[in-house]
């Protein structure tokens, strides 16, 4: 789907946040547009709880930037209140968050992901609606998040899917479904590559890597984008930063190169948990 590896900017914690302003939004977007992001990745849940549109109004405004720019965005989940959330994968909600999706970016979707697979009722309903859209031209290209094995392969007996995306980083190493796809042909996006906002310091989960970040003067999070971006081809990290200088660093890892000792830390580092690359 996309023409180039790369990092994408995950715009969910910008808005969901508390204490999240659009001003903060804006500046760090605007700064992961310009330093080269591949693309942004949104969604119908990513709202305020008077506003539904918030996350997709934010990544289209960011796409002025950069005319062009792909923006990934979900259905079939929504903000139902302050803490709530309800999943929804009836052929009604994916048209109509489809229709809003397309009306907020003024454009047809670029990639449609049913946000839940894991938790709609009707699974292959649910692709089969996505696939409908697709062939109608509202949407580029569609695909699942949080899909085990089990389910990629139940929605690819209705349509071929385009792309999938996991939970895939430093914080949970299953590495299964990004294989899976690898074998089919299908574009893998890893959300919260270093472990999300929760997960314990990342230089504690990568020693070897934070020891040659310190020893190089540079992040830990940049010298793992660069070598996860390296050696699983055909994955997309999806960060998300929320301040500009994190972005920044994180971003520029897509033009730095590898070397072998780093490459050696991170897969050591990712061994010594019992995860083979
Ligand atoms: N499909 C789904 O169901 C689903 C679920 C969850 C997330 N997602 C997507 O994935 C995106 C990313 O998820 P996430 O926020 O959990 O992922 P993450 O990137 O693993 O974690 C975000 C944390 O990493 C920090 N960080 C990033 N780059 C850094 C750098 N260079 N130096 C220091 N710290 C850095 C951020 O710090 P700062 O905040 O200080 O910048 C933030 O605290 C979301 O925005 C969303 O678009 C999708």
């Amino acid at each position: 789907m996309l023409d180039r590896p790369g990092i994408v900017l995950g715009i969910a914690a910008l808005v969901l946040n508390e204490g999240a302003t659009d001003e903060n939004a804006r500046e760090v977007i605007a700064a992961a547009v310009d330093e080269g992001v591949v693309a942004l990745d949104t969604a119908r849940a990513y709202a305020r709880i008077d506003d539904d549109g918030v996350g997709e109004r934010l990544a289209a405004e960011g796409r002025e930037r950069r005319p062009g720019l792909p923006i990934i965005t979900k259905a079939g989940h929504y903000r139902a209140g302050a803490s709530a959330w309800h999943s929804d994968g009836s052929v009604e909600r994916i048209r109509s968050d489809a229709a809003r999706s397309v009306e907020l970016l003024g454009a047809p979707v670029d990639l449609l992901l049913l946000h839940r697979a894991d938790r709609v009722d009707d699974l292959e309903q649910s692709v089969a609606t996505l696939a409908a859209l697709r062939d109608e031209g509202l949407v580029r290209a569609i695909g699942l998040s949080n899909a085990s094995v089990e389910l990629i392969d139940r929605a690819l007996a209705v349509a071929p899917i385009d792309a999938v995306q996991n939970r895939l980083g430093l914080g949970v190493d299953s590495f299964a479904e990004y294989r899976h796809c690898r074998e089919a042909g299908i574009d893998f996006f890893g959300y919260a590559p270093f472990g999300g906002p929760r997960a314990a310091p990342l230089a504690t989960r990568v020693p070897h890597v934070a020891a040659l970040a310190t020893q190089r003067g540079t992040s830990v999070h940049r010298l793992v984008l660069e070598v996860m971006l390296a050696v699983l081809p055909g994955y997309w990290p999806v960060i998300g930063s929320t301040r500009v200088e994190s972005v920044r660093d994180a971003v520029a890892a897509m033009s730095e190169p590898i070397d072998d000792e780093l490459r050696d830390a991170l897969l050591g580092d990712l061994e010594s948990r019992g995860v083979a690359v």
